[in-house]
């Protein structure tokens, strides 16, 4: 870590308050002029912070880049390695792309990858991912068979759902939910999509790799949202961008996702998920490759499975596919 870094961490770790440079000096080992150096380089990166005569520097409640820095200070005793393995983005195309490349290339499970914004965001059925500077949390994950391993591989997504949900419970007030498969809902509407992507090798047939792909719109305005999601699209905090709110949510999912003690079990997370799907005994739409039928959602199975009731009175077992709730 360069002396800057270690600079933001301390900054980061008393947002908002005043720290003097002596003191982090004094952490440091370093000069107060190599202290004043890295104040300027951050300075420089866009982040707002003030000196005050007699009483230090203050980073801004206003700033809200993610670095690591930013994040370590949430990350659980059992995350903390893994902040070794987090690459931060301006911008890319998708992070699920380049979290596949270095997935290819050997990256270990573990690589977290973040971009501020993405240019070509990607999401289910090759939809795109609106994906705007400064206002989401655009991350994927590589993981390794060796260390997360589950049967049935819808788990994994399932796993992701119900931790973006208990991520997003503890920095904020929100309540979301789950609709089947793997969007988040806030009051109904889309505030994260999840998109799973794994490679098997061919010979044994094994899991190699998965990338797990996870946007949340943390404080995106609904206007700005483009016209056709507006109706559809929630942010976590639609009115006001709170101070480290996506470093803080981006610690909580690495805590979730990669900081467990004892691996997850599958049982477990489907029960935790199907606590929190959001459509069960609705009335829904599901869509299924052309076709689209009217029913009625009656639970989930210990595997994830969807079970509807369509307009006979037939009971469907759904593996994949889509809904809509009807409102
Ligand atoms: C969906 O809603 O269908 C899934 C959306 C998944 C979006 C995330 S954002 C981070 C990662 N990179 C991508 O290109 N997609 C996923």
């Amino acid at each position: 870590m360069s002396t800057k870094d270690h600079v933001l961490e301390l900054l980061e770790r008393q947002r908002g308050e005043s720290v003097s440079g002596e003191h982090l000096a004094g952490i440091l080992g370093i000069s107060r002029n190599a202290v004043w150096k890295a104040i300027k380089e951050l300075r420089k990166d866009g982040y707002d912070i003030t000196a005050v005569t007699n009483k230090g520097y203050c980073l801004s409640d206003e700033n809200d880049i993610v670095s690591v820095s930013g994040i370590r200070p949430f990350l659980s005793e059992n995350s903390l390695p893994y902040a070794e393995k987090i690459r931060i983005f301006k911008t890319l195309e998708s992070t699920n792309k380049t979290a596949k490349e270095m997935a290819i290339a050997g990256a270990e499970h573990g690589t977290v990858i973040i971009s501020d914004c993405q240019t070509m965001g990607r999401g289910r059925y090759a939809r795109s991912f609106f994906s705007p500077p400064g206002g989401g949390l655009y991350m994927s994950i590589v993981l390794r068979p060796d260390v997360l391993r589950f049967e049935d591989p819808t788990a994994v997504t399932a796993f992701a759902a119900v931790s973006v949900c208990e991520a997003i419970e503890s920095v904020s007030p929100q309540k979301p939910k789950i609709k089947w498969v793997n969007d988040v809902l806030i009051h109904g509407k889309k505030v994260c999509g999840i998109l799973t992507e794994a490679v098997t090798d061919l010979e044994s047939g094994s899991l190699e790799w998965i990338v797990l792909g996870i946007g949340i719109n943390v404080s995106i305005r609904d206007e700005d949202f483009p016209g056709e999601l507006r109706p559809l699209a929630a942010s976590i905090y639609p009115d006001e961008k709170v101070s480290g709110a996506r470093n803080q949510l981006c610690a909580e999912m690495i805590n979730r996702v990669l900081g467990f003690k004892t691996p997850p079990s599958e049982a477990d997370i489907f029960e935790k998920y199907r606590q929190r799907l959001a459509m069960l005994g609705k009335e829904i739409t599901v869509i299924q490759e052309q076709t689209a039928y009217r029913a009625t959602a009656l639970d989930v199975d210990p595997a994830g499975h969807l079970i509807v009731k369509n307009e006979k009175g037939e009971l469907i077992t759904l593996s994949a596919g889509e809904i809509r709730i009807q409102q």
